[in-house]
Parts: C-alpha cells; structure tokens; sequence
C-alpha cells in the first residue's frame, strides 16, 4: 500500500519522508492556499522533496482550459499528477491527458459510478473522497470497497486512492480492503503512531532500568 501526504507544507512533507511515510504528495486549491505561497512555486518545491507522484489540481472547470492549465502544470516537473475534479468536461480533458501520456488523478469522487466514469476515462488515480461522505451520515469507506471490487472485476488500471482521510481508522480499513494508495494528513499519520500500551510499556521499561542503574 502506497501512502501520499495531504499537504502543501514543505516541513510536514520532510518530517514524514524522514520516517518513511512519503511515497507521493496530493495537493488541493485549498491547501495551496493555506500555504500563502504562488501555486506553480509550491508544486515545484514539493517536486523537489520526493520522487513519488505529486497531485496538483487545475482550477478551470471546461475541458479545453483543464487540459491547457494540466499541460502548463505537467511541464513543471516529470512527477505531476494533473488533478481534474469529477464532472463531464474533467472526462474529456482526463480522456486528452491519457492520450498524451499525462498522468490524472480524477478528485472528488462520491459515488463507485463516479469512480467507474473515471477509470473508463483512463484516470492513473481515482480519489473517493470517505471523510467529507462520513459528515453527511454516508459510510465512506463502503463507497472504497465498492470501487475496488468493480475495478477488479473488469481489470482496470486505475489506482484507488482514498482521500479526504480524517482518522487512523480510515486506513485500517482501506488496507485491508486493499487500496492501492491512501492520501494522509501528518497529522493523522502522527496518530497512527501511538498506542497507550506502547507508551506505557516504554515507560515502565524506563522506570525500571532507571530503578537498577542508581547508584
Ligand atoms: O485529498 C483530498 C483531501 O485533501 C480532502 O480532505 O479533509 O478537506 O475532506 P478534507
């Protein structure tokens, strides 16, 4: 299982790569805007970091100015994924991208047929979307495992790439169901660390060794 940061701060995109967490990074207009830094001089940055995929989303929402701004973004590094929301024009632009060897991560997807428009399309990489579903009272990850059986039963080669993770359970359960990829805030990475009877035990296993070593 391949695992993307969420994010568009350098430092969070170090401190993970550090630990080995990084196998590629997504972004989206509303993490580029956190960052407060101009859009094309953030995805080259973080192109610089890692080797891996590097979703970046283009804004225009017709297909002929998609498929214009996802070329301008392809040429910044040979690492971007061009990020094209869910919708018909995004199919005809995703359809272009494929055609020219440029690699799309077709985001916001809500629903398997979504993900099954995509894939027929040529995505490289489907996004459903599982935490956004979970705030309106819809099991998100049921929507996962519906995607990857379909995509199963008909040999396609898009990738799974759960998004819009919000908990460490999220990606328990896209592993076991056998999602290609899971795109993770740090923050919830962190999470994934910690258990209170590691904790406890480092602890005792401290007091203890202290205890014998006193003079
Ligand atoms: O990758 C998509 C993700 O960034 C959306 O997450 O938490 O805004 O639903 P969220």
């Amino acid at each position: 299982m391949k695992f993307f940061i969420d994010t568009a701060e350098i430092e969070e995109i170090r401190q993970a790569n550090l630990r080995g967490w990084v196998d590629g990074v997504t972004t989206n207009p509303s993490l580029i805007a956190k960052s407060g830094k101009p859009f094309h001089d953030v995805i080259k940055e973080i192109c610089k970091e890692v080797a891996g995929p590097v979703s970046a989303e283009v804004i225009s929402l017709q297909a002929e100015e998609m498929f214009r701004e996802g070329k301008e973004l392809a040429k910044l590094a040979s690492n971007v994924v061009v990020k094209v929301p869910m919708c018909e024009d995004g199919m005809i632009a995703v359809k272009k991208f494929k055609a020219e060897g440029i690699k799309t991560n077709v985001t916001l997807v809500f629903s398997p047929m979504q993900a099954l428009l995509a894939a027929k399309a040529g995505a490289t990489m489907v996004s459903p979307f599982v935490g956004r579903l979970d705030d309106i009272g819809v099991e998100g990850m049921t929507m996962v495992d519906q995607v990857i059986q379909m995509y199963q039963n008909y040999d396609f080669d898009t990738e799974v790439l759960v998004a819009s993770v919000r908990s460490p359970m999220h990606i328990q359960i896209a592993a076991e169901m056998g999602a290609d990829i899971a795109t993770i805030p740090f923050k919830v990475m962190q999470q994934m660390t910690h258990h209170p009877l590691t904790e406890k035990g480092i602890k005792q296993f401290m007091d203890d060794w202290n205890k014998a070593n006193k003079k």
